[in-house]
């Protein structure tokens, strides 16, 4: 499905990030994997190189511009274009309202929309020059369209980036690049493992009776990145089990 396609990935170390490149892979493109975290991130290109795919680790802080356009320019570089982009890199920092310091406030605005606004702008300069088309996907979540205790600041970005798909169908679509945002509810990662409540927890307030796997939202995020999806641009897919419906809070 994704030959002749390459494709950067941010935040792809583990959880979400790696789920969507390691499928990407398997399908035919080549990948560029960002992680801030070295280690993870070289070891996450290596197990995909294992399976056969084809792919590069990055590493570097994917809220910083400089860093960004280099991302892009060795995607350019060492695959000969960028088709498709994820800006999956993004941090949750909980705390309560009254409490919220200035700095953590800065650092989920840098990484969640800084970084993610940056990325998507660097990589579509480089897919209109391309005359390729493209499709770029953002992660939200679900606390961006529903309340969640602790996360006023995580909410709004996630909230923002939505509205960023919808407003930039306007600048892309003329390019033939495709913008969209997926909404993962809860979903089990490496993060997650250490709350043995995590998936009990989940499992009796989720409809579908679960939190989500990484590669739920990652079939979900193959899907708006394939041809298959080439009429679907500015939208969000909420990915939750059907949490949104209801809504319960995680206690
Ligand atoms: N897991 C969930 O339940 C859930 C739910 C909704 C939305 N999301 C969103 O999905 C995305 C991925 O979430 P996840 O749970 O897989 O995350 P995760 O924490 O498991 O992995 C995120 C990766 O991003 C990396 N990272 C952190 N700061 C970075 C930076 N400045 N530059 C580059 N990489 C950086 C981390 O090292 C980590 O490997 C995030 O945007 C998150 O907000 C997750």
């Amino acid at each position: 499905m994704f030959q002749n396609q390459t494709a950067l990935v941010t935040g792809a170390g583990q959880g979400i990030g790696f789920a969507i490149a390691r499928q990407l892979a398997r399908q035919g493109a080549a990948v560029l994997l960002n992680d801030s975290d070295v280690e993870l991130v070289r070891t996450a290109a290596e197990t995909i190189r294992q399976e056969g795919g084809r792919c590069l680790a990055l590493p570097g802080d994917a809220s910083d511009v400089s860093f960004i356009r280099k991302m892009v320019a060795v995607a350019v570089q060492e695959f000969g274009g960028l088709t498709l982009l994820v800006a999956n890199a993004g941090i949750t920092i909980f705390g309560d309202f009254f409490e919220y310091s200035p700095d953590d406030f800065q650092k989920v605005m840098d990484l969640n929309l800084r970084g993610s606004f940056f990325l998507t702008q660097e990589a579509a300069r480089h897919m209109r020059e391309q005359k390729t088309g493209g499709s770029v996907l953002l992660m939200s979540s679900v606390v961006g369209h529903q309340a969640h205790p602790g996360l006023a600041a995580y909410s709004m970005t996630k909230a923002a980036l939505e509205m960023l798909a919808k407003n930039l169908v306007l600048d892309l679509s003329p390019h033939g690049i495709t913008i969209n945002a997926i909404a993962p509810g809860a979903t089990q990662t490496e993060r997650t493992l250490d709350d043995p409540n995590y998936i009990p927890v989940w499992s009796k307030i989720t409809p579908m009776g679960r939190p989500a796997t990484v590669d739920d939202i990652a079939n979900a995020a193959l899907f708006l990145l394939s041809p298959a999806s080439r009429h679907i641009t500015g939208q969000s897919l909420i990915v939750d089990g059907g949490w949104t419906s209801v809504s319960p809070p995680p206690f």
